[in-house]
Formats: structure tokens, C-alpha cells, sequence
């Protein structure tokens, strides 16, 4: 093994010559798929003084795949988006791990009264095709995702059930069901805050695809070449330091060597040569003014002002049995009065204006290879809230929909264990995943995502800390497949500037 390894090695260096001298020190912060995308491929192309740094106890970012039940259930990223031009799809298709998925489109009322199939899924059908009518939107820009939806969704709904009254009825309540999940698409606390005309581009091919029970960290282990198997794994595990939080990074431009030093909650610091910085859009809205000095330029402020970043909860429910047959699973709209009964059922919980935290629960799936697991949906501006809650509270209010909706057609039981995200709590994400404002810059050239890709730079023009991560991806942000090309692009920049100097 250790001479394969080596030979490896040796192979990598001498296709790229400079691995030999002036072998540059190298700082990855972030241990996501951005950060392992940049550090695995350095170290491939024979770069060896890389070191990545990673605030939380585990590699992944928004990547989290859990061992829960028979198998690991995803509270981040969970579908490899599309096949065509997605490297995730590219790094995998040869080993067979992807499977479609089927999702639910059956919809429940919160009256419990059963709602006819074919109905749920045309309009099931309706919302997809309003809110994926995306690149040909013709609308001004500053349209927002909600003024948009709102009002085809509305003129689509009174064109096709305008002659039944009682039809146009149940189909306009289902508004705020396709608010949420609009808000789940977007990762945005409110549907009025990302632009309906945006850069965002779907691959081609098939957009849900589930990783079959191995969960999304399967992309990591393909990266760090121990899947499938690991004779032939980069020597990635001591170079990254877990635990470690980046606190200052103070750069000199002045400095041809060691131009930037990193100091961390632990005491250490590094002095190197060049930083890659992963963290997400949320840790650079709160924390870029303290952590660059000198300070990062107004306009990189002003982007990372305007990129927008919410956030969503995913609970994974564990029951004594299966009692959901082979369902997909459900989704849930509400009548206005069941909303106000709600606060009647359950006085104590916390509210939004009226609005208990348990109508923000919209829908359930299920997990591949997961017999006993289902996976519930919150989207909305009281996640934060919600993230907050005692485990006791959340499997109460969620048991207590479930019943709401569905007891009429099963025999629930009640979860005996979950497992819940906090992306928005948790100050190294401080939410999900990045969305295009109105007030970014977008279009063809220079976009938000540029200006924040744009690396700082020394006197010779060469950069010393680069920006990579999902955010700033002119297109594929939000996504995995996105980030691992940021990773990519900016190890590229280094191999090719020290190919050029070796
Ligand atoms: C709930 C949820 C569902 C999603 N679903 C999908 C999906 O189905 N498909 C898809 O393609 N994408 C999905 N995404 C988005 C995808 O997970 C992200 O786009 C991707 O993980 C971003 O990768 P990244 O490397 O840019 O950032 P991250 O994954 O956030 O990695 C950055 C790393 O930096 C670390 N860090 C932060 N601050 C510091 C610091 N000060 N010092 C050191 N380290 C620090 C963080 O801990 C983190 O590990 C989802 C995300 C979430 C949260
Ligand atoms: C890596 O670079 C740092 C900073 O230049 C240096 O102090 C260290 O000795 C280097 N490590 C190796 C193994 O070369
Ligand atoms: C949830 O999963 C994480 C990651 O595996 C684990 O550390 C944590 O203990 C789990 N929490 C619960 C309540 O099961
Ligand atoms: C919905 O569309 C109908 C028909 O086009 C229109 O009369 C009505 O005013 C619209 N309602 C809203 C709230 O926009």
C-alpha cells in the first residue's frame, strides 16, 4: 500500500514539476466540500505543506450525514441536483450509489378531510411549473421570488378552476404550503427577499438524486479517494485540524512569502503564504468586519450585505414502527381556522404573531433504506425559533400534526427519538444556503458572486487569500456541486501560478 501511495505521489509531482521546490504553504479554511475539493486537489497535483482548518469536531459543513435508524439520514444536503455538468454526478456515476427519488405530491388538510390525488398533484404540477419558470422570466428586476409566484400561481389556479368555486378554494389555500416550499428551494426566511430573475442554473437530468441510504458525505470520501475503497487515499487526514476556529486573518500585500497570518480560538497561528476561505455567506455577514485586517474593500461589504441567506430545519423522526405503509410521504396545508385552534391545543408553545411554530411544518418524507425514519420540513422566518426547542416540545408538536392530518388514515405512532439541524443557531453556518437578493448584481459579467470570488491580492498582482465556497459561484450557488467547483477553481489558480513560476 505505502508504495502505491508513493508512487502516486511521485506520478502527481512529476506532472506538475514544481511539488520539488518552492513548495508554497497553503491555509484552507473550512473542512466543507469547498475546503476538501481546494486541499484534495493540491495535494493530488503534489502541493504538500497544506493545512485545512475547521471550527466544528467533524468535516462536511453543510454537509451532515448522520447515522440514524438502518441507515444515515442527511440534515444538510441531501440530493445530488441534476447530471449533466454537475461534478458530484460526474465524481459518482461510475459507482452506481444514486437512485431517483419519488416524492410525495399527495396533499393533506388540516381538517383532515381527504383530498382527491389527482387534484394534489396537478397542483402539485402547477406550483412547479410556476416557480420553475425561471429563465424565462421576463419580469423587472426587482421582482421579488414571492410577488412572482403569488400572483401566476393566483391567475394560473383562477384559469384553471375558475369555473368550480369550491376547487379555486381548496387550490388558493394551498398559497402558503407553496410558500414554504418556495422558501425551502431558496433557503430564504421570507419569499419577498430573492429576486425572481437570478443566475441560478439547473443541470440537466434528473434534480433529486438521493445517495441511498451511504448519505451526501459519500461525495467527501470520493474526494479523499477512500471511496470506494481506500488503497488509494490522499494523505488528507493529519493536514486537517478540527475544533480549530479562524478568528483574524491579517494579510500584507507587501509580502511576496508567509503574507498572511491566521490566528485561532486555540492560540495557535499560522503564517503561510496563501489562505482558501470556505466559510459560508452567514459567518462572512457577521464576522467579516472583525476578521480581515486590514478590512476587506466596501464593495465586498456591500455584497456580502446584499447576497441573501436564511435558513430551514430538517428533523429526523425515528419511530417504534413503521406505520406510514408505503407512503412517500405527506404534505400539510391548513385551514385558517385549524391555525387558530392550534393555539388553543397547545397554549404553551412558542407563536409567531398568532401563528403556532407547528404550522411551519409542511412536509414529510421519508429516507431511502430507512424503514422507521421520517424526515419532517420547517421553513420560514420562526426557524431560528424552532431550532431552539427541548426535543420533548418538537416531538409533541410534530406527533400532534400528525395526528391532525393523517389519523383518520393511520395509526400513528409517536417518535421515540429525533435528531434536528441548526444551521441558523450555529454561528459557523448562521443558515443554509446562498439566494440572489434584488439588490445583487446579476446578469451576465460582473455579478455578487464575482466580487466575492475576487481574491485579495499583493503588489505583484498574486493572490494571498482567496474566496471559494457555494456563494460565490456565478451560478451553482446554493449548491454542493457548486462549492466543489469554488474548491476546484481556486487550487486551480495555485497550480497554475506555481506551474508557471516552478
Ligand atoms: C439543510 C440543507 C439542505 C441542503 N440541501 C442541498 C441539496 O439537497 N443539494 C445540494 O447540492 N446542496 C444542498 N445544500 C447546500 C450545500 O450543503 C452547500 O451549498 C454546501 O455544503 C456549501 O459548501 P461550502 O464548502 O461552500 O460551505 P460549508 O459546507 O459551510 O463549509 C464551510 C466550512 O467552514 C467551517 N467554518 C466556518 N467558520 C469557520 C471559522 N471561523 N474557522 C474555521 N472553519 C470555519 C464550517 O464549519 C464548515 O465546515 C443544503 C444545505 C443545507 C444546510
Ligand atoms: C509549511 O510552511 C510553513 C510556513 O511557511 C513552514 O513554517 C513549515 O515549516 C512548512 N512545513 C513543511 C512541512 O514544509
Ligand atoms: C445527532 O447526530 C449527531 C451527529 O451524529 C450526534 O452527534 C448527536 O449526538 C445526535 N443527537 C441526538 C439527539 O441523537
Ligand atoms: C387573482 O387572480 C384573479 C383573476 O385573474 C383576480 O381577479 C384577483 O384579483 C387575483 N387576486 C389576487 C390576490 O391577486
Amino acid at each position: 500500500m505505502k508504495t502505491i501511495f508513493s508512487l502516486s505521489t511521485l506520478l502527481a509531482c512529476i506532472s506538475t514539476v514544481f511539488c520539488l521546490r518552492n513548495d508554497p504553504s497553503i491555509l484552507v479554511i473550512g473542512a466543507g466540500p469547498a475546503g476538501i475539493a481546494a486541499a484534495t486537489r493540491l495535494l493530488e497535483r503534489g502541493f504538500k505543506n497544506v493545512t485545512v482548518l475547521e471550527a466544528e469536531s467533524r468535516i462536511g459543513g453543510r454537509i451532515l450525514s448522520v447515522k440514524f435508524g438502518d441507515a444515515f439520514v442527511d440534515l444538510g444536503a441531501q440530493w445530488c441536483h441534476g447530471e449533466e455538468d454537475n461534478v458530484v454526478y460526474d465524481l459518482v456515476k461510475d459507482f452506481n450509489i444514486l437512485r431517483h427519488s419519488t416524492l410525495s405530491k399527495k396533499f393533506y388538510h388540516s381538517s383532515g378531510k381527504v383530498i382527491d390525488e389527482g387534484f394534489s398533484e396537478e397542483i402539485f404540477n402547477i406550483m412547479d411549473e410556476v416557480y420553475t419558470a425561471d429563465g424565462n422570466r421576463h419580469v423587472p428586476d426587482y421582482l421579488t421570488v414571492g410577488d412572482y409566484c403569488k400572483q401566476n400561481f393566483n391567475e394560473t389556479l383562477h384559469q384553471k378552476y375558475g369555473h368550480d368555486r369550491e376547487k379555486l378554494g381548496l387550490a388558493l389555500s394551498t398559497m402558503d404550503y407553496f410558500q414554504h416550499k418556495v422558501l425551502g428551494f431558496e433557503g430564504s426566511f421570507s419569499w419577498y427577499e430573492p429576486a425572481a430573475k437570478n443566475d441560478y442554473r439547473d443541470c440537466g437530468g434528473d434534480l433529486q438524486l438521493n445517495w441511498n441510504g451511504l448519505g451526501y458525505k459519500t461525495i467527501l470520501e470520493v474526494l479523499m479517494r477512500k471511496y470506494p475503497n481506500k488503497i488509494r487515499q490522499l494523505p488528507i487526514d493529519t493536514k486537517i485540524i478540527l475544533n480549530n476556529e479562524v478568528r483574524k486573518i491579517r494579510w500584507n500585500e507587501n509580502l511576496l512569502k508567509n503574507a498572511v497570518t491566521v490566528s485561532c480560538s486555540d492560540g495557535t497561528e499560522y503564517t503561510v503564504d496563501h489562505v482558501i476561505f470556505t466559510p459560508s455567506i452567514g459567518v462572512l455577514k457577521e464576522r467579516a468586519y472583525t476578521m480581515f485586517e486590514p478590512r476587506l474593500s466596501d464593495i465586498k461589504h456591500q455584497v456580502i450585505g446584499n447576497i441573501g441567506f436564511g435558513s430551514v430545519m430538517k428533523v429526523a423522526l425515528h419511530f417504534p414502527k413503521r406505520w406510514w405503509g408505503d407512503e412517500n410521504g405527506f404534505n400539510f396545508f391548513w385551514s385558517s381556522e385549524d391555525k387558530w385552534s392550534v393555539l388553543r391545543d397547545l397554549p404553551e408553545d412558542p407563536n409567531w404573531i398568532g401563528t403556532s411554530w407547528v404550522t411551519y411544518l409542511y412536509a414529510i418524507e421519508t429516507t431511502e433504506k430507512n424503514p422507521k425514519v421520517l424526515i419532517a420540513w420547517f421553513t420560514g422566518n420562526f426557524v431560528p425559533v424552532i431550532e431552539q426547542l427541548s426535543d420533548r416540545v418538537l416531538i409533541n408538536g410534530i406527533y400532534y400534526v400528525l395526528k391532525k392530518f393523517l389519523s383518520q388514515e393511520y395509526e400513528i405512532n409517536k417518535p421515540d427519538r429525533i435528531n434536528r439541524s441548526q444551521w441558523y443557531s450555529n454561528p459557523h453556518f448562521r443558515g443554509v444556503y446562498s439566494f440572489q437578493t434584488v439588490k445583487c448584481k446579476r446578469g451576465n459579467g460582473v455579478t455578487s458572486e464575482t466580487i466575492l470570488a475576487t481574491p485579495l491580492t499583493n503588489v505583484e498582482n498574486r493572490p494571498i487569500v482567496q474566496f471559494a465556497g457555494e456563494a460565490t459561484h456565478p451560478y451553482y450557488f446554493s449548491t454542493v456541486h457548486g462549492a466543489i467547483e469554488t474548491g476546484f477553481r481556486e487550487a486551480d489558480v495555485l497550480i497554475g501560478l506555481y506551474s508557471k513560476n516552478a
